[in-house]
């Protein structure tokens, strides 16, 4: 069901002194996290639901759908299939409405490009009820009176521009407002200065043409973007006229741990695990485990390696430097048009300078602050020793009983690192923590889970129940003598 922003269906004229009666779930964010739990919401013709996105249109991570790049996770971990393969808004379903089943069967890729789950997404939310993209949630507030949650919101228009102000009423929300770049703050004032090109990589596709032209180009970050933006410039910069220089601040271009007992990281076993340890020990393993999310596939160090050696099969090197173990210290700009980076080498202890013309910032991305959105509920708000709000094992901000107990929930994804582990950014996990936080909604099962998740047993206390081992049921061939 599609709903205008503050009105209900089922009372299309309330009089002008009732409030509107509250929706069961208002969405914050429409990412892959809250799209999934939105298609996996829809068939559940009970619940009253409306997710709200600011930017006009679905849109993953746009400026790095770099041709060629894919997902890091296999097909099957689309919206929905890890938590109810039968759905409709499956991605095989998606191919099979593009009438694409066939040639993606004979492709035999698991891992598909980054543009197609783009597209996948986009279909999913064309076709699904209930999106309302173009608004900006600004607050929320606990109204005690009524036992709801307030959501006010910024109707925006094409230029993302104010155009209307908006208020709905809600039992339960969900946040889903991901991640946002991050830039270093000593590197912030040349982000901001106009004049010589230094962008985050979450604008590179935007630039790409600007940076391809320019004379000397420096890619920070060692990460799986720092990696695919310096690919992408190493391709198009003619050969032995490359310019391109590459840091890292880790200690080398570390692979990202991709083994099979490796992945189980990335299950509900582990998961709930990981949300049973004491705090401290969750803060050192998320510290510890970066080379689970950090770090770079495989397939594109290969890639860049393959690129530079095919740069020397006529005589000579690229002119192209990769330094890991590099810190910027700070930057600034020379004269108008270039850029000096004040570097430093971690394990040397040594410093130089770097005269260039163009920077990709690839330092990564950091979950969204909530403070803003949820000041109006933080007398509710329980927190754990360094500030952050605790979360439960359904994936429940913990609030004051006087909320909860009026069966009102605030539910996150993708903002539990610190609670539930490297999973939490994972789109891996994300159809079966939707399908946990509609289960814990409705006090129903309508996605019965998995009991059990991985091979590895994580702990001495297991809380998963190993199945009775299934019984023989072949008989025998007996063997016959003399043959
Ligand atoms: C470049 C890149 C590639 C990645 N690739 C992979 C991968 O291959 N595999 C994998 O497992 N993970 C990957 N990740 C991890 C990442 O967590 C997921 O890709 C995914 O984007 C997470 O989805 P999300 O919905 O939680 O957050 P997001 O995708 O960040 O979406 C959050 C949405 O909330 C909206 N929003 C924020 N604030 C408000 C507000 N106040 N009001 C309304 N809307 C708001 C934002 O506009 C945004 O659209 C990647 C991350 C990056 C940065
Ligand atoms: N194809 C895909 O599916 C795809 C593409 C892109 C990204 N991703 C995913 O998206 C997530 C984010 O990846 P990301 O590469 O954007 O971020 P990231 O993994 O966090 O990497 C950021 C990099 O920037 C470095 N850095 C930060 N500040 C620095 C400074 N002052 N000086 C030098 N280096 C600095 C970091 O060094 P430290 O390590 O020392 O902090 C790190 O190497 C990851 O989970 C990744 O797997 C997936």
């Amino acid at each position: 069901m599609s709903h205008p922003p503050t009105g209900h269906p089922q009372t299309p004229n309330p009089p002008r002194h009732e409030p509107d009666p509250p929706r069961d779930l208002v969405g914050i964010g429409i990412g892959p996290s809250n799209l999934s739990l939105a298609a996996l919401a829809h068939p559940l013709a009970e619940l009253d639901t409306a997710f709200y996105e600011q930017r006009p249109g679905f849109d993953w991570h746009p400026g790095l759908l770099i041709d060629g790049a894919t997902v890091q996770v296999p097909f099957l971990a689309d919206l929905v299939t890890l938590a109810d393969p039968a759905s409709p808004w499956s991605f095989l379903n998606y191919l099979r409405a593009r009438d694409r089943l066939f040639p993606f069967y004979f492709a035999e890729r698991f891992h598909i490009q980054r543009a197609e789950y783009d597209a996948y997404c986009r279909w999913v939310a064309d076709s699904l009820p209930g999106l309302h993209f173009g608004h900006q949630v600004d607050a929320v507030r606990f109204n005690p009176e009524r036992d709801v949650f307030e959501v006010d919101f910024t109707q925006l228009d094409s230029d993302g521009e104010a155009e209307a102000l908006g208020r709905t009423y809600t039992k339960n929300i969900v946040l889903g407002v991901g991640t946002a770049p991050y830039v270093p703050d000593p590197l912030k004032p040349l982000v901001e200065a106009p004049g010589v090109p230094v962008i985050h990589a979450a604008d590179y596709l935007a630039h790409r043409e600007t940076f391809l032209a320019a004379e000397h180009i420096t890619v920070i970050g060692s990460g799986q973007t720092g990696a695919e933006v310096f690919l992408d410039l190493l391709r198009h910069r003619p050969a032995g006229h490359e310019k391109l220089h590459w840091i890292g601040r880790s200690e080398a271009f570390a692979p990202m741990e991709y083994s099979k007992l490796g992945l189980e990281h990335f299950t509900p076993d582990y998961t709930r695990y990981f949300h049973a340890l004491a705090e401290p020990v969750r803060d050192r393993l998320v510290t510890s485990q970066w080379q689970l999310h950090k770090g770079i596939d495989a397939d594109t160090i290969a890639a860049i390696h393959d690129e530079l050696y095919r740069r020397t099969l006529h005589g000579g090197w690229p002119d192209a430097v990769l330094t890991p173990g590099v810190r910027v210290r700070t930057a600034g700009r020379i004269a108008t048009t270039k850029v000096e980076l004040h570097l430093e080498h971690l394990q040397q202890n040594t410093r130089s300078r770097l005269t260039t013309d163009a920077v990709v910032l690839a330092t990564g991305y950091r979950e969204r602050p909530l403070g803003r959105i949820l000041a109006g509920l933080d007398p509710y708000l329980r927190r754990d020793s360094a500030e952050r709000p605790r979360i439960d094992d359904q994936f429940r901000l913990v609030l004051d009983p006087s909320v909860t107990g009026a069966g009102c929930h605030v539910y996150v994804q993708n903002a539990e690192l610190h609670t539930h582990g490297v999973g939490a950014p994972d789109l891996g996990l994300a159809a079966w923590r939707s399908a946990t936080i509609l289960n814990s909604l409705t006090g129903k099962e309508p996605y019965p889970l998995p009991g059990r998740t991985a091979f590895t047993t994580f702990g001495l206390d297991p809380q998963v129940q190993i199945p009775p081992a299934r019984q023989a049921t072949r008989t025998l061939t007996p063997l016959v003598e003399g043959r």
